[in-house]
């Protein structure tokens, strides 16, 4: 069967590492606290110059690499992101004049699930038989958007950037398979509270701080561990499939007790569950990008492997995905992953 498939993939995450240390020195946490409750050790900090976009655009250069292609193949490209770098233009705009790229671009604003909505809408158009070659971002700087006195949200994010080129395949066993979920009524449980059409930019709204993420963590704890049970028993379903199919679980890496839970509710064995929460924290929409490259980097993706990908986050909203991994290209691609023995402790922000 000709089915859409992941063609190529890249990330891009910038070199400042903020470990839990040094958050130890801005608000009243402990390494114990952060890792015990969260599984995150570090993330990594965006220098002044870089934006979603600028970040979005290496990870793209890496993943059409990747994929044996070159910008001039693309012909559409979706940006997730919940940090763009204006209101508008969109970021993909961006992205695609960076890269010279011919076609259309528009963005995707889902919270951390943006990645998900993204995947699901390229890997329509290449059903449909409108584009051939979708490059799908994932791009965030959280760091602009967290509070950086409220300990209950600060510790939690990282910047970085993942990006996949979404094709035709052939030899699928199976279609890919997508859930889209949406629950606009917990919005308020997971938001920026100022600075669109609502409530505008003003004096008062900085003085507020309420150009920051607000979360309230147990609420969206609770959402999130039944979301990730429930649309990805959905979407295997959806495939045919049982989790004893799933040859690599990657989750949204947000919390990897949320994680844990699901992954026990639904008897997948922990080998098959890609994890790098502990070094990068939560990306939002470029976590499950990211993880993909690290994944095929470490040679857990073979081809004809089955992969399922499930996402969560403001609006709320999740989504899961069940794709066969058909890959072709080596994975010796260069990308701008810093490695562990590179880290370097970073100095306050
Ligand atoms: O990707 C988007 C989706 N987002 C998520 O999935 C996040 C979901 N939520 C979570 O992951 C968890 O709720 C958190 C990690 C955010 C919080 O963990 P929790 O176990 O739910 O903690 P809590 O909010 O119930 O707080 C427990 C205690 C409180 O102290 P008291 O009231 O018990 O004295 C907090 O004030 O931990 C305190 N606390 C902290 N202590 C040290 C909260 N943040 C911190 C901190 N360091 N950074």
């Amino acid at each position: 069967m000709i089915a859409p498939t992941i063609r190529g993939v890249g990330m891009y995450v910038p070199e400042r590492v903020m470990t839990n240390a040094d958050l130890e020195r801005l608000v009243d946490t402990s390494d114990e606290w952060i890792a015990s409750r969260t599984g995150i050790r570090a993330r990594r900090i965006a220098a002044d110059d870089e934006t979603s976009s600028s970040m979005g655009v290496r990870a793209a250069r890496c993943a059409i690499e990747n994929a044996g292609l070159t910008p001039d193949d693309i012909d559409l490209v979706i940006v997730g992101t919940a940090t763009p770098d204006y209101p508008f233009p969109a970021t993909a705009c961006l992205v695609q004049d960076a890269l010279g790229i011919r076609g259309g671009a528009f963005d995707v604003e889902a919270g951390c699930t943006s990645f998900m909505y993204a995947m699901s809408a390229a890997s329509s158009f290449v059903t449909s038989g409108m584009h051939s070659n979708v490059l799908v971002v994932g791009s965030e700087v959280l760091s602009r958007i967290l509070d950086w006195t409220d300990r209950s949200t600060c510790v939690l994010f990282g910047d970085g950037a993942g990006a996949v080129v979404v094709s035709a395949g052939e030899h699928a066993s199976f279609a890919p398979q997508f859930i889209l979920g949406s629950d606009g009524s917990g919005g308020p449980s997971l938001c920026v509270p100022a600075g669109g059409s609502a409530r505008p930019a003003s004096d008062q709204t900085v003085a507020d701080r309420m150009h920051f993420v607000k979360m309230a963590g147990p609420e969206v704890f609770r959402f999130a561990t039944r979301v990730v049970e429930e649309s990805t028993g959905q979407v295997l379903e959806k495939a045919g499939l049982t989790p004893g199919d799933i040859d690599l679980f990657i989750p949204h890496q947000a919390n990897v007790r949320i994680i844990d839970h699901a992954v026990k509710r639904l008897h997948i064995p922990p080998d098959r569950v890609f994890l790098n929460i502990d070094r990068y924290g939560n990306t939002s929409s470029a976590s499950i990008p990211i993880a993909l490259f690290e994944a095929q980097q470490q040679g857990r993706l073979r081809p004809g492997d089955t992969i399922v990908t499930v996402g969560f986050g403001a609006g709320l909203t999740w989504g899961a995905g069940a794709i066969q991994w058909m890959a072709n290209i080596a994975s010796e691609t260069e990308s701008d992953v810093i490695t562990d023995s590179e880290l370097v402790s970073a100095t306050g922000i």
